[in-house]
């Protein structure tokens, strides 16, 4: 008997629908035909089943913190929204970042969000944000992965107190190493952060994602800096560089030299296109730059991208409900990656490829990976991506634990229904 058996699910690289057996928290068969019966059992009945989508780059201390604030973003900018959050912290308590992370989690779980790399601000004396978010992690372990980054929200080397506060955070339990450098206060002290917090990673053997060249100024650069300090540390595939928006603005030849030495390094990249969209081009007239890194030019050299949700009615963008399907529905847009097989790795970029980011042991639908799996309203990929399907299941360790019923609508026209669900 098994705990769980999804029958005719359609599987990204198989020619016909698979029956999938959960037992003990582990996929064990994968088959055109599972003999055997199951605690319960659910019929995909052809539709798409998906690991789990991740979310690499969040902020889930700052998630939701807009409700019941007055006070709002007006100009739109990544420095406005740093403004704001400055105003916001002192008010933070254990209480309420913990209450807010959990709201939100709820809702990342209904979207089958069920992994999560979130930056934790560690500019303030008092760490209230790590403490809440390392208890909510232990909370949360049975149905989301979290992992977290201490993040110098207010610059390493510019805030007086981040550089034994980052340490601080790290003792506590905090994961990996975060950084800044576009935010101190010159090139040179944003070069020095990266060469520091990259010493730092190596030394504890932690990966390392730093928030990096987070604006249109093609001369920021930092990202040539945290490449070569990776390669110089032998930290090959375990650092990411989050944003990356100034490669969007930077000079193609600078770019054509930057890309290999990227892949030589094995980075990783997340963009984070629905935000990228709202703070990027702010201080351009026209013609307006997407402000969006290199994704199409990334993936040609092999560098592993994802997307990434980045925030949720935060100071940096009001709107959001943790669905990774709409975030790679923006990437099809703002990237210009409509094309069949782009669309495809925009799905990628939101499941496997962000795993990789997050470097999550047993992510996948094979035999021996953990039972965690999406049922999709949506056959396949480019119909997920264009409905933002429905997750009708979400399984984690072979058990359900969130559920959405089939989106249906009624048309009625000249006194006769019609059902419509929107799949082709
Ligand atoms: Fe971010």
């Amino acid at each position: 008997m098994f705990d769980l058996i999804v029958r005719q699910a359609t599987i990204v690289g198989k020619q016909s629908p698979q029956d999938i057996a959960c037992q003990a928290g582990k996929i064990v068969a994968v088959s055109s035909h599972v003999e055997g019966e199951a605690l319960r059992e659910i019929d995909a009945a052809g539709r798409l089943v998906t690991p789990p989508f991740v979310d690499s780059h969040f902020h889930l201390d700052a998630t939701l913190s807009l409700i019941g604030q007055s006070r709002r973003n007006e100009s739109g900018t990544l420095l406005e929204g740093i403004a704001i959050w400055g105003d916001l912290k002192p008010l933070q308590t254990f209480d309420l970042v913990k209450a807010r992370a959990l709201k939100l989690l709820n809702w990342s779980i209904a979207q089958g969000t069920l992994a999560i790399r979130t930056h934790v601000d560690i500019c303030d004396p008092k760490l209230t944000a790590v403490e809440a978010l390392l208890e909510v992690r232990e909370q949360m372990r049975p149905y989301v992965d979290l992992q977290l980054v201490a993040f110098p929200q207010d610059g390493y080397l510019r805030d007086p107190d981040a550089v034994r506060s980052l340490t601080r955070a790290l003792d506590m339990g905090v994961d990996v190493v975060g950084g800044i450098p576009h935010f101190e206060r010159t090139m040179a002290a944003g070069g020095e952060s990266v060469r520091f917090l990259c010493e730092l990673a190596a030394e504890r053997g932690l990966m390392i994602d730093m928030h990096c060249d987070e604006s249109d100024d093609p001369h920021s650069r930092h990202i040539e800096t945290l490449t070569a300090e990776t390669v110089r540390l032998g930290m090959q595939g375990r650092v990411t560089g989050s944003h990356l928006t100034s490669m969007h603005s930077m000079d193609n030849y600078y770019v054509s030299k930057l890309l290999p030495l990227m892949a030589e390094a094995e980075l990783h990249v997340v963009c984070n296109p629905l935000v990228s969209k709202v703070l990027q081009g702010r201080h351009d007239n026209y013609p307006k730059r997407r402000g969006l890194t290199r994704v199409k030019e990334l993936l040609e050299e092999g560098i592993n991208v994802a997307l990434g949700h980045d925030d949720i009615l935060d100071p940096w963008y009001p709107l959001g409900s943790h669905d990774m399907l709409e975030v790679a529905h923006m990437g099809v847009h703002a990237l210009h990656m409509s094309g069949v097989q782009e669309m495809e790795s925009l799905f990628n970029a939101v499941t496997y490829n962000a795993a990789k980011v997050m470097g999550l042991a047993g992510y996948g639908l094979e035999p021996g990976c953990r039972a965690d799996m999406v049922v999709l309203q949506a056959a396949d990929r480019i119909e997920a991506l264009r409905l933002k399907s429905a997750r009708l299941q979400v399984i984690r360790g072979g058990c359900v634990i969130a559920e959405t019923p089939a989106v249906k609508s009624t048309v009625c026209l000249d006194g006769t229904a019609v059902e419509v669900d929107f799949t082709c």
